[in-house]
């Protein structure tokens, strides 16, 4: 038995020596592979069928959707539903906490919310693999990219393609393995197998500095500015690296006009702004690197709804003026709804994809991040 099966193994089993009424099980499966999840899960079915009362809190949807027999949902310390787990999956609140914050109106329309026309069930299968949808010609070629840290298979046969132009969304839920790809992309983790070009560039072994050169720019997860330098030292830092004379001066000036908030700010402490602020920030500085791709890792993150709606308005603009973008989101609903293609990870495979549109009525995704 792997090493932290064998420990969950090992905890329960001590809690079963108290001969509990209630096994109260937190988050068992945190941190394993499928494999070892399924195993938990057969201890947990196994448990419940001789007569002991489980109750289990976990975020791993496919694992509460399988095993548990009624549901309740928390969302900021509220509980939003309770019921089967077919009630329970199908809830628009539900849908909404766990696919973003679309707003009313597309929430209704969300992947598999109920009184959505289950025909779309069929599009299913035609949309998981659509290479026809692929474009011919692409400046980033992802194929078959595995990624691990030690014993953790993050990212296993990974294809993806973008082309010049295009808004490409990523999505899944936590720990799909989305920043592990982007991070890869970047030259910051090294893959195990596969092969990632950007326009012929080899990204499995180029160095970060000469991926971002080329201009592969990256917005990390987080946002990472410097709080104690102002707004505008973290701009010019991100011209540091380039060498052509004057025109930095200027493509501040002009990202300061795209973003007028970060103008009005230049002089403040970069860690004062507001989170939407910040995120502006990291956004505007990915830009003043020149990207011909920009890859954006959650920027809608942690930001109130008004906040978001800003995010993703700059997000269309910057690709309206001709930046390639490739997005990563948990926020599936907002970014599938700007993108022109999208892909659906679910823990380290490419689960389905297609154009935007059809993802966005497809209630496979809801199932890739409810489980069910
Ligand atoms: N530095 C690391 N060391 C070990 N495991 C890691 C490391 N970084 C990520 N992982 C694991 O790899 C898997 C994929 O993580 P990753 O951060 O790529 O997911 P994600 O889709 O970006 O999630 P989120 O939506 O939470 O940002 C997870 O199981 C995570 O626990
Ligand atoms: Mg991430």
């Amino acid at each position: 038995m792997p090493a932290s099966k064998k420990r969950v193994g090992l905890e329960i089993a001590r809690a079963l020596a108290l001969k509990p009424r209630l096994l109260i099980l937190d988050e068992p499966a945190a941190g394993m592979n499928p494999s070892e999840k399924h195993g938990i899960r057969e201890l947990i079915e196994r448990l419940n069928a001789d007569g002991l009362t489980i109750l289990l809190i976990d975020h791993d949807m496919r694992l509460v959707m399988g095993v548990c027999k009624r549901v309740a949902v928390l969302n900021f310390g509220k509980k939003i539903a309770d019921g089967t787990p077919e009630e329970v999956s199908t809830d628009v609140a539900v849908i909404k906490a766990y696919l973003g914050t679309g707003g009313e109106q597309e929430v209704r329309s969300a992947p598999g919310a109920s009184g959505v026309d289950e025909e779309t069930e069929v599009a299913e299968s035609a949309a998981r693999i659509r290479p026809s949808r692929e474009p011919e010609k692409a400046i980033l070629d992802v194929h078959d990219l595995s990624v691990s840290y030690g014993a953790i298979n993050a990212v296993r046969g990974v294809s993806l393609r973008v082309a010049t132009g295009e808004v490409v969304a990523l999505i899944g839920a936590n720990g799909a393995g989305k920043s592990t790809i982007l991070n890869t992309l970047s030259g910051l983790i090294r893959p195990d197998s596969g092969s990632a070009f950007f326009d012929g560039l080899n990204l499995a072994n180029a160095d970060p500095s000469t991926i971002v050169r080329r201009g592969l720019v990256q917005v990390p997860e987080g946002r990472e500015i410097l709080a104690r330098q102002t707004v505008l030292e973290n701009l010019e830092l991100a011209t540091w690296a380039r060498r052509d004379g004057a025109a930095p001066r200027r493509d501040i000036e002009s990202v300061m006009k795209r973003f007028p908030i970060l103008g009005e700010r230049r002089q403040l402490l970069a860690g004062t702004l507001s989170g939407g602020e910040q995120q502006m920030l990291a956004i505007a500085r990915g830009l003043l690197a020149k990207p011909r791709l920009l890859l954006l890792d959650e920027p809608s993150l942690g930001l109130a709804p008004q906040l978001v709606d800003e995010v993703f308005r700059a997000i269309e603009e910057i690709h309206k003026d001709g930046t390639t973008i490739l997005l990563v989101e948990q926020n599936a609903l907002r970014a599938l709804a700007i993108a022109d293609r999208g892909y659906v990870l679910e823990t380290g495979q490419i689960l389905l994809s297609g154009t935007g549109d059809e993802l966005l009525h497809n209630p496979a995704v809801r199932r890739a991040y409810l489980g069910g």
